[in-house]
């Protein structure tokens, strides 16, 4: 085998991992973490099993939904993109989840990609131009079975579509798909997810719309520009694209298949029917294994913008540590079962089991380490039947936590390490290292207590290290371990690894306790941040603090330079003027508290901010189609003005 980079022979076998590539109408939350967190994880176990491995996470860019959303924002597509993107990066770097590569599909190198995986499928017959009608959702950016109107993977309307379309040929993949996976049982997993694959395909699969002219941000067909690449079929290649598809061959030839795919239930056909005819008609060869993870609610409730329960990665980075979440998220449910989020449940497993069991496990050693042999780690010397017990019992726990992790049941390998810690914990109150440490006779039994307590803390946190990596190398220097995390085996995991009589470095506490008043303090904060908070002030009257918001939300606001043309009292109102604003597309009648401030005179031929989306009003009587900006100054009004020359119509943004 060859490096893809440099050209030179590699010794290990490699391991190719992927995670979805993430769309980019919104920033990364609990949910994008998930599945990127089983990613980092199940990647840094590979490498200590010796794997060379190739981690790709990326953002899918092209799409209806991308379009319309720049459109409103008044941004192209293409910075609406960036800055998402820039999100998701920014998200994983904060979080400590490293990956290899970051395709985004607006890249060249991506194009390249899907323009060449077209033309293999062309080329082999499988494609054909034809004409599609349907229900189509621009959420999902995908058309709804025959006779549905609602989408049911998101629940939202559809919109009714017609156009000429490319077709792949996927009818023709049925029986090929079933003889695959009947030979490839674990090619998804959990099990049930891959019966619902079977099932699926068994009751017919209909040839695919694979190109759209309907809208213009996407790839182009090649030879035939008004076409552009249906979204599924430009992001699925990301996963061929992000190792050298069409641009780096030897690279391509290095890494692909896909030795894992990571994603959620929700993209399960996309991932286990359509990607693997793409590839079947393609030529290439197909991923080895699909893993799928359930789904996260938030305070028993589906995240949704409208409801403001979304909980972002920024936010989740912002109030713990990324050992605290990465733990929190693999060890609570197993990784095909939905769960609920809630910072609680958070703070509770956190308190539980990393600072009570792990942390105080490691200090109550070390202390002992420090206090009876002055930090140099004593010899083991007399061993006895618990000793031996102890030892076969952590050999036996790798054994099970490999086993388990191997299986990619990570909660259940997280498991085998707690009744390890446990396991530890009771050793050490059966041999009462406490009481040896008062008869000098027993100094040496002391001193084999400790090395064995010790010994097993030094597997425990190598165990530990793919899903809590910053505490692992926390809890290997302070017992003198020199090694650093990346060079240890978990094939050199046998007894006895712990040298003796090195000196131990500094004691810290691992996992400080969260306060609980504290942490659910900044999590109410961060809760009212999203919405909009009425506080009392000191005068007591109500104001409105406002939180931050996504760019999105503020796009949502139109506001336009307007030309007043005619200004006049409203009668029986000492305060209200009536206006019309010529706003570049048409002249607006708007009604403005700002008459005890302007006299009307002054206001005729003036430029104003005019907030041109509002839902007109009436005010005393009179309609008022926009809102005229203004400062409040001590009740008073005062304009914005321009102070530079500026077009009628202008958007402020
Ligand atoms: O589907 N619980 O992108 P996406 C658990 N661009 N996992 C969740 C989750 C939740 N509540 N919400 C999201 C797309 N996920 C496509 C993928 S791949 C070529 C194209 C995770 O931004 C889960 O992995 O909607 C899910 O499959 C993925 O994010 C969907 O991310
Ligand atoms: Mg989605």
């Amino acid at each position: 085998k060859f490096c893809g980079n440099c050209e030179v022979k590699t010794m290990s076998e490699k391991f190719y991992l992927t995670t979805p590539l993430y769309y980019v109408n919104g920033v990364p939350h609990v949910g994008h973490t998930y599945t990127t967190v089983i990613a980092d994880a199940i990647a840094r176990y590979k490498k200590i099993c010796g794997l060379e491995v190739y981690a790709l996470t990326g953002t899918d860019e092209h799409g209806l939904k991308i379009e319309r959303s720049a459109k409103a924002q008044a941004i192209t597509a293409q910075e609406l993109t960036d800055i998402y993107a820039e999100a998701f990066k920014n998200a994983w770097q904060e979080l400590g989840l490293k990956f290899d590569e970051f395709i985004r599909t607006t890249e060249d190198r991506h194009k390249r990609a899907v323009k060449k995986i077209f033309n293999r499928i062309y080329d082999n017959n499988f494609v054909y131009m034809g004409e599609y009608a349907g229900n189509y959702c621009v959420n999902c950016e995908a058309y709804v079975p025959e006779g549905e109107k609602m989408c049911s993977d998101c629940g939202r309307s559809t919109e009714y579509m017609t156009e000429q379309s490319y077709f792949f040929q996927l009818s023709a993949f049925q029986e090929k798909l079933l003889r695959f996976y009947e030979e490839n049982p674990r090619f998804v997993i959990p099990e049930t997810r891959m019966n619902e694959v079977v099932s699926f395909v068994q009751g017919g699969l209909k040839d695919l719309s694979i190109s759209r002219t309907s809208f213009r941000w996407g790839i182009r067909v090649p030879e035939n520009d008004e076409h552009i690449f249906y979204v599924w079929f430009d992001a699925l290649t990301g996963y061929m694209s992000g190792v050298g598809f069409g641009t780096q061959e030897k690279k391509f030839q290095l890494y692909w298949p896909a030795d894992l795919q990571l994603i959620g239930k929700d993209i399960l056909r996309f991932h286990a029917v359509y990607w693997p005819a793409f590839l079947m008609a393609a030529g290439l060869e197909l991923p080895h294994q699909i893993l799928v993870n359930g789904w996260w609610t938030v305070d028993g409730e589906k995240m949704s913008k409208s409801r403001g329960n979304t909980v972002t990665a920024q936010e989740l980075s912002q109030l713990a540590r990324p050992d605290y979440i990465k733990y929190f998220l693999l060890r609570e449910i197993s990784i095909g079962a939905d769960g609920n989020f809630s910072y609680d449940l958070l703070l509770s497993r956190v308190n539980t089991d990393l600072a009570n069991d792990l942390g105080n496990l490691c200090s109550r050693i070390l202390k002992m380490v420090k206090n009876y042999f002055d930090g140099c780690m004593p010899d083991c010397r007399e061993i006895e039947g618990g000793d031996v017990d102890l030892k076969r019992f952590t050999a036996e726990s790798v054994k099970l936590y490999r086993d388990s992790f191997d299986r990619l049941e990570i909660n259940k390998a997280i498991d085998k390490v707690w009744e390890l810690i446990s396991t530890v914990n009771k050793y050490l109150v059966v041999n009462e290292p406490w009481v040896l440490a008062r008869d000098p006779s027993q100094r040496g039994r002391l001193g084999t207590v400790l090395y064995n307590s010790g010994e097993c803390l030094r597997i425990i946190a190598i165990l530990m290290a793919p899903v809590i990596p910053d505490g692992a190398s926390k809890i290997l220097k302070q017992l003198g371990v020199k090694t650093s995390l990346d060079d240890h085996r978990i094939s050199h995991l046998s007894w006895g690894g712990l040298e003796q009589g090195s000196s131990i470095g500094e004691i810290e506490p691992i996992y400080p306790r969260l306060d609980s008043t504290d942490f659910m303090k900044c999590v109410d904060e961060k809760k009212q941040r999203r919405g909009v908070k009425r506080t009392k002030q000191k005068e007591g009257t109500e104001a409105l603090e406002l939180g931050k918001i996504e760019i999105e939300d503020f796009a949502k606001v139109e506001i336009r330079v307007g030309k007043i043309i005619t200004a006049e009292h409203i009668k029986k109102s000492e305060k209200l003027v009536r206006l019309e604003v010529d706003i570049g597309s048409e002249t607006r009648q708007v009604v403005a508290g700002i008459g005890d401030s302007y006299s009307v005179e002054t206001l005729q031929g003036r430029l104003v901010a005019v907030v041109t989306n509002l839902q007109p009003c009436k005010l005393m009587g009179v309609e008022s189609d926009g809102m005229i900006v203004a400062a409040s100054d001590e009740g008073k009004a005062v304009l914005v003005t321009f102070t530079e020359p500026v077009q009628v119509g202008s958007r402020l943004r």
